[in-house]
């Protein structure tokens, strides 16, 4: 905890001091150093050490859980992100539900002169778990031009309906409500508070007390070859400059609300979706957000 507290404290004055296109290629080194290292020097994991892993730290037959991941951090696993997305499913049974972030970044489309989204193609930029995810057959997919989850399992169909008619990424009556109301397990796989989307919930679900969205711009959807305008919101750009996610680490822990665990050569942070929600709730009547953060 306190060596990733400090690892965390050295990224963020990088990225107030570093120009951006030089963190880039430094972020490509480190990622190449770290591949190799764990290529030599670790023991190659399977999808039965993942497996054993997760079950230690709670998953279950019939869970259902949603999972923000980095691979690389893990170490060498054999056969990449299909073993650990087969890990989740072998675990949760046919009856529990995979839950996993296509978001992706805005796509503006000159000649139409508006954002296009396309369901099929349109990639995530979360990393090498979810995109294998999404391409896998019977993965369904939400409609949110920033914020899509996909969903593999028994509700997956019902979890993803309606985000398109949804007045905000994070609404209630969307994907992340269902989140909260369905209990999901929040796997953090390598990655922290940054990664932990669900924390937007409180953005819908209280008064919030801090301006985050913009106003409603449209989309055009292509969805199976039928297009269709849909109208959404974003966050505000100017938030990035005050916003601080892993101020929630030392909540998480003080409340209880999340356990860290280890895969691999990585943290995994675990969290029941109710238990951080409330705790998040909590600290908004505090008047305690991730914006306040200096
Ligand atoms: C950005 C992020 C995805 C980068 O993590 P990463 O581990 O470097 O990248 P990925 O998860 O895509 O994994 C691919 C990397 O794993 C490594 N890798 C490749 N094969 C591998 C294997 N068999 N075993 C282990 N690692 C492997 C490589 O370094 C590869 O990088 P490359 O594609 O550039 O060669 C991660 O830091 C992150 O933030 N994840 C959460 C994203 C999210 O959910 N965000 C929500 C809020 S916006």
């Amino acid at each position: 905890m306190e060596k990733s507290r400090q690892a965390r404290s050295l990224k963020e004055r990088i990225k107030k001091y570093v120009p951006f296109l030089a963190q880039i290629q430094i972020y490509k080194l480190v990622k190449k150093t770290r591949f190799l290292r764990h290529k030599i020097s670790s023991k190659i994991l399977g999808k039965e050490d993942i497996k054993k892993a997760f079950r230690q730290a709670g998953l279950k037959k019939n869970d259902i859980v949603v999972v923000h991941s980095s691979l690389g951090r893990i170490g060498h696993v054999k056969n990449g992100a299909d073993a650990v997305i087969d890990a989740f499913l072998e675990i949760i049974g046919k009856n529990g539900l995979l839950i996993m972030p296509a978001f992706s970044a805005l796509n503006y489309d000159k000649k139409r002169k508006m954002h296009v989204f396309d369901v099929k193609k349109t990639p995530t930029y979360t990393g090498a778990i979810p995109e294998t995810f999404r391409k896998r057959e019977n993965v369904k997919r939400s409609i949110s031009p920033t914020h899509s989850y996909c969903a593999f399992g028994r509700r997956a169909s019902e979890f993803v309906r309606n985000h398109e008619n949804c007045d905000n990424p994070f609404a209630m009556n969307g994907p992340f409500g269902k989140i909260y109301r369905w209990n999901a397990k929040i796997f953090l796989i390598g990655v922290d508070q940054l990664a932990n989307t669900p924390l937007h919930i409180v953005e819908d679900k209280t008064e919030f007390p801090v301006k985050v969205f913009t106003d409603k711009f449209k989309v055009l959807v292509i969805d199976d070859g039928k297009e269709k305008i849909v109208k959404a919101r974003k966050h505000l750009d100017s938030l990035r400059r005050h916003r601080d996610p892993n101020i929630l680490e030392k909540y998480c822990m003080s409340y209880g609300v999340m356990k860290i665990h280890r895969l691999g050569s990585t943290e995994l942070r675990i969290l029941n979706a109710k238990d951080f929600v409330h705790m998040m709730e909590e600290l908004v009547r505090k008047n305690i957000t991730i914006y306040h953060a200096k």
